[in-house]
Parts: C-alpha cells; sequence; structure tokens
C-alpha cells in the first residue's frame, strides 16, 4: 500500500490512517512531500525527518511498526516499487491531498514519487483514493476532480458526517479515515455502520 502526504490542511487524518494501516498490519511505503513536512510542523507538532531511513524508524517506532511493515521513501527515489508499473503495489492514498499535487496527478507530471507513483495507478488501474483539501474549491480545481474521477481515480474530501453523533475532534478524524480504508480494502470498524444497529 502506497501512502503519499502532501502539504495540505488535514495532516491528523494522514497520520492515523498511517496508524490504522500499520495497526492492520499492511505494509506500507510512505512518501511526502516538503509542504507536509511543514504542515505537520504546524498543525502537529510533529518533524517529519527528511532522510528517509530516519523517517522510517521514528514512524515506526511511533506506530509500532514490525521490521519491514513501513519503508519511508524520498520524493526523487525512482527505485522504489511504487514508481513503476510492474510493483505498484495494491492501492494508493494521497492524504491530505493538495491542489498542487491533485493538478498535477490530473495532469500527468510524474514530476516526483507522488505523482509518479499515483500516475502508475491510474494506468494500471489500481485504486487510487485521494483526499484534496481547500475551500472554496476554484473551477480548476472542480476540473481537475472531474478528470481524476472519469481517469478512475476516488475522489474522498475530509467531509464527516454528523449522524453518527461524534463526540470529538478524533471522531470526525476517524470518520473519514475509515471511508479511506474502505476504499483501499482494509476491513475496519472505526465507525459504526448505518443501518447496522437496527433490529438488534
Ligand atoms: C500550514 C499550511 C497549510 C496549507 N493548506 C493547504 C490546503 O489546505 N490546501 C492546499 O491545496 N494547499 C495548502 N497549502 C499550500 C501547499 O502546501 C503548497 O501549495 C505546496 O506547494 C504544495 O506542495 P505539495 O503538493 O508538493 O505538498 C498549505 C500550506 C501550509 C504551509
Amino acid at each position: 500500500m502506497t501512502v503519499a502526504f502532501t502539504g495540505a490542511s488535514g495532516m491528523p487524518f494522514g497520520l492515523r490512517l498511517l496508524e490504522c494501516l500499520l495497526r492492520a498490519r499492511v505494509r506500507v511505503d510512505l512518501v511526502y512531500s516538503a509542504a507536509a513536512q511543514m504542515v505537520a510542523r504546524q498543525e502537529c507538532d510533529l518533524t517529519l525527518p527528511s532522510q528517509p531511513r530516519e523517517a522510517t524508524r521514528m514512524l515506526g517506532d511511533r506506530y509500532h511498526a514490525q521490521d519491514g511493515e513501513l519503508t519511508v521513501h524520498s520524493r526523487d527515489d525512482w527505485m522504489a516499487p511504487m514508481a513503476s508499473g510492474s510493483n505498484p503495489g495494491d492501492a494508493m492514498a494521497i492524504c491530505p491531498c493538495t491542489m498542487g499535487t491533485l493538478g498535477a496527478v490530473a495532469n500527468g507530471m510524474a514530476d516526483n514519487l507522488i505523482e509518479r507513483a499515483a500516475d502508475v495507478m491510474l494506468k494500471e488501474r489500481r485504486p487510487l483514493v485521494l483526499v484534496p483539501r481547500e475551500t472554496p474549491l476554484s473551477a480548476i480545481h472542480l476540473e481537475n476532480m472531474l478528470k481524476l474521477a472519469r481517469a478512475g481515480a476516488v475522489i474522498l474530501p475530509p467531509a464527516p458526517g454528523f449522524y453518527t453523533h461524534p463526540q470529538s475532534v478524533a471522531d470526525l478524524v476517524d470518520f473519514v479515515v475509515a471511508r479511506i480504508l474502505d476504499h483501499l480494502g482494509v476491513p475496519n470498524t472505526l465507525q459504526p455502520r448505518w443501518g447496522d444497529e437496527r433490529d438488534r
């Protein structure tokens, strides 16, 4: 599974997604942008190391990953498995996703490992989930999202529902992360499912 963090607001979604995937013992290849490092510091007081090895160790310890379950890659690591259609992994999520990265993926730029891995997912017809965050959205943003949806990507804005009666910010985050996990094909019980309480 490939996970990418980019520099949109909403880093708690990305970090919680990583935590849930590792807790589910899913093997994760992670890559993040320089702007994501700034946002992680700003929103979560978290320094994401620039060196992939240091990042693998730090995030692996933080989320109790076992050896080989988490690998962090640099943005220009073209030797990373997900850079090629011959080894793309099961699915990919970009969470949070900036309008910049969304536009680059929509237009096939493939100029860094995040954009390239997303491009590979689309061409190989594997699940690609983008969690775009911006408000309001311009016509350019909307056209790029439509283009991606037509190319097979899932556009999953971090827009929690309130019908589960969330009690905390963590509940709101989990609402969104549960939907991302569903689309990545990872079983989870983060949130009650609509209709499950009926007739019981
Ligand atoms: C604290 C912070 C919050 C930001 N929030 C957003 C956002 O919500 N959406 C967005 O598209 N860009 C946002 N940006 C701007 C992007 O980080 C910027 O456009 C950057 O070039 C994106 O690069 P990337 O796509 O490689 O991460 C934010 C930047 C900072 C520092």
